[in-house]
């Protein structure tokens, strides 16, 4: 680890140690990305069996990345996956897990009032030069950099689902953030393989804020008998090039989450016909039908 020192900060924290809180859909793909450029990572969740879940499922992404990536050599495959899953550990104790971070990366519920209680626990454990960054899709980094003691080394790594193909992480400076932070965390997506884009501490960041009024409007148009959800999805693959239409789209990143979206930007902007509520939406959320993850959203999975 290269440090240098300035009065009591430390500049330009080169990351080699990563803390993962969260090993949900996000967190279990950021620690596989990292782990697969040669970070050390720790995934940390709240039960083994949450983590087990999570290890399983890097092991089955990493296949797929290993069928493309070692077609021709499926032996070096196998060492690759070896070498990637010795990179990763697993713990439920958050505070043991950060003593030697570099970065910690948060990806738990998106939930202010919980992630600001992590962030402040954890503020008091890690080391001075450890830099706090949040996966949020919706919420002010600066908000959770206000339950800690160092908010200029806090910002947003927002990255996207699935994290092993998406190419693009979206990193968050607030008005607090240092330059030296934003600079470590630029340099981390890039160690990681990923293009970094700058975004302002704005609600939804850039893609969020662009594609979730989209997903919205998909389900109004919908409610307003104007189209099937199967004939919406078809015309924005075939007629507007979207590699997923607007609710295959919505069932892969959780209703849940477009709902927690929605209703916490309302809250801000009750007038704002963009972030108006749905009731499908609604109905399904309460029903538990949360998309992929839960088997059924708006269509079913096996
Ligand atoms: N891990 C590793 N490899 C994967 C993978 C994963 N999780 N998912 C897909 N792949 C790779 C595999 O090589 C796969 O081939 P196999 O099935 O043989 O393993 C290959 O991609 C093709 O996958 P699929 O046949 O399943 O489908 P596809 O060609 O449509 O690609 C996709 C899948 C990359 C997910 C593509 O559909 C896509 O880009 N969809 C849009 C995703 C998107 O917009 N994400 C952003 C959501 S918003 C967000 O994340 C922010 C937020 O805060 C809510
Ligand atoms: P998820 O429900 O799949 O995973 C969340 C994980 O966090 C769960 O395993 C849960 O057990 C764990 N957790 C909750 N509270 C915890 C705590 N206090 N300590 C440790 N672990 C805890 O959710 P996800 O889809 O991975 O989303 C995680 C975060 O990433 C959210 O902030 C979400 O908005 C954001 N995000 C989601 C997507 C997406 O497409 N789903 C994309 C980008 C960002």
């Amino acid at each position: 680890i290269q440090r240098s020192f300035s009065s009591s900060v430390v500049r330009n924290v080169v990351i080699k140690n990563v803390t993962i809180i969260g090993g949900g859909q996000m967190g279990a793909g950021i620690a596989q990305v990292a782990a697969s450029t040669g970070h050390s990572v720790t995934l940390v969740d709240m039960t083994d069996d949450i983590l087990k879940k999570a290890m399983k499922g890097i092991q089955g992404s990493l296949r797929r990345v290993v069928k493309k990536k070692f077609s021709d050599d499926p032996e070096s495959g196998d060492d690759f996956i070896q070498k990637v899953m010795q990179n990763v550990s697993t713990t439920t104790n958050p505070a043991a897990a950060v003593t030697t971070s570099d970065l910690v990366v948060e990806a738990i519920v998106e939930n202010m009032k919980i992630k600001q209680d992590l962030f402040g626990f954890l503020d008091k454990m890690a080391p001075e030069h450890t830099i706090f960054a949040s996966n949020t899709s919706s919420l002010p980094i600066s908000d959770m950099a206000s339950a800690t003691s160092r908010p200029d080394r806090c910002g947003g790594l927002h990255f996207f689902n699935p994290v092993p193909m998406m190419k693009l992480v979206e990193v968050v400076a607030t008005s607090s953030t240092s330059p030296e932070t934003s600079e470590s965390l630029l340099n981390f997506t890039k160690a990681l393989g990923k293009t970094p884009v700058c975004c302002k501490d704005t609600p939804g960041f850039i893609v969020n804020r662009l594609l979730v009024p989209y997903m919205m409007e998909a389900l109004r148009l919908h409610e307003r008998g104007h189209g099937s959800k199967e004939d919406i999805d078809i015309a924005m693959k075939l007629g507007a090039g979207y590699p997923m239409g607007p609710f295959e789209l919505s069932d892969y990143v959780g209703l849940d989450t477009i709902k927690f979206i929605t209703d916490g930007w309302r809250e801000k902007e009750p007038d704002n016909p963009l972030f108006a509520p749905s009731d499908l939406l609604n109905k399904l959320v309460a029903e538990g039908k949360l998309g992929k993850k839960s088997l059924e959203g708006f269509y079913k999975y096996s």
